[in-house]
């Protein structure tokens, strides 16, 4: 695996010549920040040795190398899904070459659904932590030592220090935002009304079925870690004869774009 590892990184370096500082992964209905970076490479999943390739409609599937607020960044627009079918090694190996690639502080959006009741439809949600809700943990089996420890600590998960950063932007830039904890599921399947009360019961703000995977692994080798969650459906409504749509998901995250591009933009400036 390791060996697998270092082999897309070597290519990816070679085809860009870049070393990133950042890691971008954009969810469904948010690759418009691409919008705003000076591109020098775009490269398909499919034509990265040892990649999978991403099937989801919404996901275009190209790593994304170039300049965003002053810094050299990758950006994933599309990622990979476990209720895709991919092992969590498959789900997390981009992450893993990012790290190895350079990459320091990885930020990270999703789609997700508001369990909070102060939350609004297209409200963005800054994640102040997680619950590990799929049925694995990507650092099950051997330890890749060479990338980091046995025994993560997760304490810290999401960077405190990114988060306020995060917050003062969004102040200065009278945008609203709420912040709080993110449920991360295998899907595809949205949840039932029960399922969504005991989501909230436990301690969520927002539910999704990413992200987990992904910030475990980055925080297993060591990356700061921020992310932001788009409320594109309130859970409310599965209770209220409306039930949400993935055209409604992918079009209220659409729209929520500039505002989370914003953010992400002013805090890879600060890095
Ligand atoms: N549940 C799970 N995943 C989601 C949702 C939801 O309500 N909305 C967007 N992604």
């Amino acid at each position: 695996m390791i060996e697998k590892l270092k082999e897309t990184a070597e290519f990816l370096k070679k085809e860009t010549g870049m070393t990133p500082v950042a890691g971008i992964i954009l969810g469904s209905g948010l690759g418009g920040l691409v919008e705003e970076m000076e591109i020098s490479h775009k490269i398909a999943y499919e034509d990265i040795p040892n990649f999978p390739v991403s099937t989801v409609d919404g996901h275009d599937g190209q790593l994304i190398f170039g300049r965003l607020g002053g810094k050299d960044v990758v950006a994933m627009q599309g990622r990979f899904h476990y209720y895709e079918g991919y092992s969590m090694d498959k789900v997390t190996f981009p992450v893993r070459v990012m790290r190895l690639m350079g990459v320091e502080t990885l930020f990270v959006s999703n789609a997700a659904g508001g369990l909070n009741p102060a939350f609004e439809t297209g409200d963005l949600m800054i994640i102040r932590d997680h619950i590990n809700m799929f049925p694995d943990n990507p650092l099950r089996g051997p330890n890749l030592d060479e990338l980091g420890t046995r025994f993560p600590e997760m304490s810290e998960t999401y960077c405190k220090e990114l988060i306020g950063r995060a917050k003062r932007i969004a102040v200065d830039n009278n945008i609203r935002f709420q912040s709080g904890v993110y449920i991360g599921s295998p899907g595809p399947t949205l949840e039932t009304p029960a399922e969504y009360r005991m989501f909230h019961k436990l301690g969520a703000d927002a539910t999704g079925m990413s992200t987990v995977p992904e910030i475990i692994t980055a925080r297993h080798a060591g990356m700061r870690c921020f992310g932001i969650s788009v409320i594109t459906n309130l859970a409310e409504q599965s209770e209220m004869d409306k039930p949400t749509t993935h055209e409604e998901v992918k079009s209220v995250a659409g729209s929520a774009a500039p505002r989370m591009t914003l953010i992400f933009r002013e805090l890879i400036e600060s890095l």
